[in-house]
């Protein structure tokens, strides 16, 4: 099981040092609740040793607690955990400021993040997720790691938006498995392999002539034609690479999600016109997933959404644009989804912990 999420069997490990009991407190209560297991370090010493011999998954440091020897540790840490393709720990730093030295030169060092007091429980838990799926690179498959490393050079925008259909997807998955909803899908692997699954969603927009596929603004009936091949063509693209990897569940999936991404429970979807449950699972997870991410993303042509109102509108859309299954799968979920929140929305940790 994928050891980032917060699966019964190998839950997330995240350590943490910081001499503010209350930000502690606050901290370690949030992670208790998403069943991740908190290891508390007092000392430098007691970090290391921490780290040793546990490897948690996360490092999570308050920068006021002794910014000399947090930096030692990171250095330290990152001597031995140098190469960032493999590398096993992700360190979140947590700073009264952005604007501030120690944090810029912490991050020289090799910390990998930072969040700003006040945050919120949804903002720590994302953060969470993300720092832990940069740092756990060496633990995708390959071919999905190179992909990451490749949007990161080519369309920095599509790697953050698979990430965040990714995540969402695999949550989703998650409830429906936690629950033994398509127990006959759900089992085994499918939870695992459908996060890898999703990063390949929209593959095929690499297909669509750069003219139109990068236009800013609103696309014109023909743009839109265009745009809407995309599924068409990332089957073509895993039609060729099964013809290589025939025996690979995870590029099985990624073809159905691919494919079928877009089609709607009602049947009103594209390219294939598909209806209820003849569309894949996979797919009709992703496509909440996906309209999810897009709702709550500034376009070029409105604004973004805010979580609760991509909530709403994907709750009207039960039965009519998606599998209402999953959708209260993803109601169940919801309170993790919050990526793109502005920061007025952002609320000081202890009022939602009270
Ligand atoms: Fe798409």
């Amino acid at each position: 099981m994928h050891p980032l999420f917060n699966a019964p069997s190998q839950p997330l490990k995240v350590m943490m040092w910081m001499n503010h009991v209350s930000i502690c407190d606050s901290i370690l209560d949030v992670l208790k609740k998403n069943r991740v297991v908190p290891l508390v370090a007092k000392t430098s010493q007691a970090a290391y040793k921490i780290w040793e011999s546990e490897k948690p998954d996360i490092i999570l440091m308050y920068l006021s607690t002794s910014k000399n020897e947090i930096f030692d540790l990171i250095e330290r840490i990152r001597i031995l955990d140098w190469d960032p393709s493999n590398r096993k720990t992700a360190i979140l730093l947590v700073s009264d400021t952005e604007q501030s030295e120690d944090l810029d030169m912490c991050l020289l060092a090799g910390a990998d993040d930072f969040l700003i007091i006040p945050f919120s429980e949804r903002q720590l838990l994302k953060k969470i997720r993300f720092t832990g799926v940069r740092s756990i690179k060496s633990l995708l498959p390959v071919s999905s790691s190179l992909f990451m490393e490749l949007l990161d050079i080519f369309d920095p925008t599509m790697k953050e938006h698979s990430l965040n259909v990714a995540l969402v997807a695999y949550e989703i998955a998650l409830d429906l498995a936690e629950k033994g909803k398509f127990a006959s899908f759900t089992n085994g692997d499918f939870v695992e392999n459908i996060f890898y699954a999703s990063l390949y969603h929209d593959i095929g927009k690499f297909g669509i002539h750069p003219i139109v596929r990068d236009k800013v603004g609103k696309y014109t009936t023909e743009e839109k034609n265009e745009m809407n091949r995309h599924p068409i063509i990332g089957n073509q693209y895993f039609s060729q690479v099964l013809e290589n990897h025939p025996d690979e569940p995870i590029w099985h999936m990624a073809q159905k999600v691919a494919m079928y991404h877009h089609e709607r429970f009602d049947g009103l979807g594209y390219p294939y016109n598909l209806k209820g449950h003849d569309i894949p699972l996979e797919a009709r997870i992703v496509a909440v997933a996906n309209a999810y991410d897009n709702l709550t993303t500034q376009k070029t042509y409105r604004g973004k959404r805010t979580h609760h109102t991509a909530v709403k509108i994907i709750k009207s859309e039960a039965s009519i644009s998606f599998d209402p299954d999953v959708v209260e799968a993803f109601i169940n979920k919801e309170s993790l989804f919050v990526f793109n929140e502005s920061k007025k929305n952002t609320l000081p940790i202890t009022n939602e912990l009270e």
